[in-house]
């Protein structure tokens, strides 16, 4: 049954004449997020999965189900709850190597979850422990092989060395399990030849090991196309992976997973701030910040595409750069990259800002009582 209190617009600038909303808010577009889970449907050769921490709104699950995706990368019993809610057929991959006892039970009991990640023989006993050890039951070992031009650098906190995935792989096949691999080259990766490499080196490590390897999963990791980023277009990334798969594994390949986080949701919704006020010229005031949506290009070189609205008209007058401040009493609640935003932008205007799905309304938190962010949808979204 359809929500009564969903409010839903043709595009920003209806919204903006409906609402003037003086809260951050967060504008989704159903249409632009289907169209990103077609792209990996089509372009990826395996099961497509969605990472569910780059946006855990319920409106983001369910319409990623009914895409027809049968499994969600999850890091907690919480992010299972969720998912099991909306969609209790989805098989659920407990892919964050990081779990206390505590948290494997509940997935296990509360949740039937069959799939783990593991990068380290200690978090295998831990494990085994608990999880009895079956052909039914996935143990999926995280490995790394090297750096790649990318925002994140994953290696530095998870991931075994190619000898240590060998051991592992073994360890777990001996105890029982059925055994997979999986890697992450790093969020916001530039560079498509680090699937490559991953690949291959998913090939020794089953050559070595001598254990059939039912899956082999190449995470996330997938660039958002951010007007300052460099990175090819997805279907260079799809070339990629097949080539390695074709090299690497010749006819003979295993089940093929991706996990998609930021560049599935990314497009699929855009963020519209309010300006607080403007001071000396330079420094503009937003009713969101480092503690909220804009959380991720505090620290990270991302500069979304912009739009100024005065009420619901666009301010089109000759840009130059101002400062971003968010509304936090706290001097860390700026941004360092400058926005170019029309001169006369003055207090009331909003700001919108285009790709602002992943990694934005995961993260916001309620600091000094700036709590409430509103959503919207829309058919036709800023991008
Ligand atoms: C295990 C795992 N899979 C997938 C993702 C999604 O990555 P991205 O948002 O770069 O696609 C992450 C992100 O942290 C992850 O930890």
């Amino acid at each position: 049954m359809a929500d009564p209190s969903r409010k839903e617009y043709p595009d920003t600038q209806a919204l903006i004449a409906a609402e003037m909303p003086d809260y951050p808010s967060f504008i989704f577009s159903e249409r632009e997020l289907r169209a990103c889970a077609k792209t990996f449907q089509d372009g990826f050769d395996g099961l497509v999965t969605y990472a569910v921490k780059a946006n855990p709104e319920e409106h983001v699950i369910s319409v990623l189900a009914d895409t027809g995706l049968k499994a969600f990368d999850v890091a907690s019993p919480a992010e299972m709850e969720l998912v099991h809610r909306i969609a209790p057929q989805a098989a659920l991959h407990y892919n964050n190597p990081v779990k206390s006892r505590r948290e494997i039970i509940a997935a296990q009991d509360l949740y039937g979850v069959k799939s783990y990640a593991i990068d380290n023989q200690a978090e295998l006993d831990q494990l085994a422990a608990i999880v009895t050890p079956s052909r039914d039951v996935e143990m999926t070992i995280r490995f790394k092989a090297g750096k790649a031009r990318k925002a994140y650098d994953f290696g530095t906190k998870f991931g075994i060395s190619e000898n240590g995935a060998i051991d592992l792989v073994k360890a777990a096949d001996a105890l029982g399990y059925t055994v997979s691999l999986c890697f992450h080259v790093g969020s916001q990766c530039e560079e498509s030849y680090a699937y490559e490499r991953h690949i291959h080196a998913a090939g020794r490590i089953a050559k070595k090991s001598g254990v059939a390897i039912k899956r082999l999963n190449v995470g996330g990791g997938f660039p958002a196309a951010y007007p300052s980023s460099g990175a090819p277009p997805l279907d260079r990334y799809f070339e990629s992976i097949e080539r390695a798969l074709k090299k690497t594994f010749g006819s003979n390949r295993p089940e093929m997973i991706v996990e998609p986080g930021r560049a599935m949701v990314t497009p699929s919704t855009s963020l519209l701030l309010r300006v607080k006020h403007v001071r000396g010229g330079r420094n503009v005031y937003v009713n969101d910040g480092a503690y909220g949506a804009l959380m991720e290009i505090k620290f990270m070189p991302i500069v979304p595409a912009v739009r100024v609205w005065r009420g619901a008209e666009l301010v089109t007058d000759k840009t130059r750069p101002f400062i971003l401040f968010g509304p936090t009493c706290d001097s860390y609640d700026s941004l360092d990259q400058p926005f170019d935003l029309p001169q006369s932008i003055q207090e009331d205007d909003y700001i919108e800002m285009a790709q602002m799905g992943a990694y934005t309304q995961a993260s916001t938190t309620a600091f000094n009582g700036f709590a409430t962010r509103q959503q919207f949808f829309a058919d036709k979204i800023f991008m």
